[in-house]
């Protein structure tokens, strides 16, 4: 019988092979899922034999990541914030610029304790929508999206982090059916476009949805949807938060210009690139939520 050493350094080897470059770090998530146990295990006892069942789960596992599976497809889970998501094949993994989106709402935010109503479009996992909840205590939420697996698995995550309470989600076209007015909006649309998805390193351009991927010719299909919808949503001094792709923040900042929103900022990710274009309703409200005052 292999140890759980052994065994991690034989993943390991197997996954760089495979050309992957996370290979040792990845090779141990997975080792961890399989017996399962936590990752402090494999530091002082690395000596532990590895079960039979555990090896054959762990066997298994390498062999989707050899095909270029996203770890958190295959473990089911994924960090994002301060909350570990379930993932499936109808969701996006979210992704660690994703995170731009949360920092740049509560950069606009005074007061965390104000009863905000939050919008999220094309919710996926529900990762945009339910941190935020977990930042604003009050807030109440509804997340968006057409897929209705994503719906569900969105629904999962807010009653695994006990945010059900506070969080909707609905099957729906963006905003098309919604009425209603909100504080917050924040969308993460697909927006890559449709000619560059076969280029994407493998795991996003084989195992991520397509339809949480591909935003047309130019990827900005979704936003010529989205954006004419923003005013009816919007309140005095409402805060929209959109992710965007690179080099797209100038064409989604001038059409909210256009539409009478005051753009606060492009928000760079961890990269430097611009991802998130932050933006403002233009009046303040009569009656205070908390928010930062326009910026014009
Ligand atoms: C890039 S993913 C973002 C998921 C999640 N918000 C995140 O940040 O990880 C885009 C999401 O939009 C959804 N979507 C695509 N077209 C849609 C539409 N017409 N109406 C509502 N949601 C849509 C997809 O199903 C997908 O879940």
């Amino acid at each position: 019988m292999t140890t759980m050493r052994h065994a991690l350094d034989a993943g390991a080897r197997r996954l760089a092979a495979a050309g992957i470059a996370t290979a040792r770090l990845d090779a141990r998530v997975l080792l961890c899922h399989a017996v399962p146990c936590p990752p402090e295990t494999l530091v002082g006892h690395g000596d532990r034999p590895l079960g039979s069942a555990a090896a054959a789960r762990f066997d298994a596992a390498l062999a989707r990541r050899q095909a270029r599976e996203p770890v958190g497809l295959i473990t089911g889970q994924r960090a994002f914030w301060t909350l570990d998501l379930r993932v499936t094949a109808a969701t996006l993994s979210p992704r660690p610029e994703s995170e731009t989106v949360i920092e740049a709402v509560l950069s606009r935010v005074r007061d965390r304790q104000a009863p905000f109503r939050l919008l999220d479009l094309g919710t996926g996992t529900g990762c945009l929508l339910l941190a935020l909840l977990t930042e604003l205590p009050s807030a109440r939420g509804l997340g968006i999206d057409r897929s209705a697996a994503a719906v569900a698995t969105a629904r999962r995550n807010a009653r695994d982090h006990g945010l059900d309470a506070r969080a909707d989600f609905v099957v729906g076209d963006w905003a098309t059916a919604l009425g209603g007015a909100f504080d917050v909006v924040v969308a993460n649309p697909p927006y890559i476009p449709s000619g560059m998805i076969e280029g994407l390193e493998p795991e996003v351009a084989r195992h991520e949805p397509r339809a949480a991927l591909d935003g047309g010719v130019d990827g900005l299909d979704a936003y010529r949807a989205i954006l004419p919808e923003l005013p009816r949503l919007a309140r005095p001094g409402s805060i929209m938060a959109l992710e965007v792709g690179e080099g797209q923040a100038p064409w989604v900042a001038g059409h909210l210009a256009d539409l009478g929103f005051a753009v606060v900022a492009v928000v760079p990710d961890l990269a430097g690139i611009g991802r998130v274009v932050l933006a403002q309703a233009p009046e303040a409200p009569k009656i205070s939520l908390g928010l930062a005052p326009d910026v014009r």
